[in-house]
């Protein structure tokens, strides 16, 4: 029976993620307000999730120190990657696309595993300043 997991991409208890509809963004960004505080973005954690104001769907992280934003789709079949409110695998060392196994590089969002190996995810400029990420401007 195929579970639809990885097994080698998930430690701990040996289960699989949830396969729950996408988060939803927490902010619609539209240039005026951070996308969160730098402090609460943290090292290998767990993403910032917005919105860009065409409406596309973007995550930032902080991966080995330094920031990469990314638009949230994955380059197989262009659905949002995130479950649970994560973007990394359990060894958090790639994102990963839960439908069909798809493993990207952080920091450069080439395709290293998986159906679309070879492909790159977009890029999102964002930047730190202030104590906050933000989308870069300009
Ligand atoms: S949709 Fe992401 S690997 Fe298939």
């Amino acid at each position: 029976m195929c579970t639809g997991r990885l097994p080698f991409l998930f430690d701990d208890n040996d289960s699989a993620p949830a396969m729950t509809e996408p988060s939803t963004p927490t902010i619609l960004f539209d240039g005026t307000e951070p996308l969160g505080a730098s402090a609460d973005l943290q090292d290998n954690g767990k993403p910032f999730f917005f919105q860009l104001p065409n409406g596309q769907k973007a995550f930032v992280i902080r991966w080995q120190g330094q920031l990469h934003g990314w638009i949230n789709e994955c380059q197989h079949a262009s659905v949002p990657m995130d479950f649970d409110g994560d973007i990394l695998e359990g060894g958090r060392q790639f994102i990963l696309c839960p439908y069909h196994g798809a493993i990207y590089q952080p920091d450069t969002g080439k395709c290293v595993g998986g159906p679309c190996r070879g492909s790159s995810l977009d890029a999102v400029a964002v930047e730190e300043r202030d104590g906050a990420v933000w989308l870069k401007q300009g």
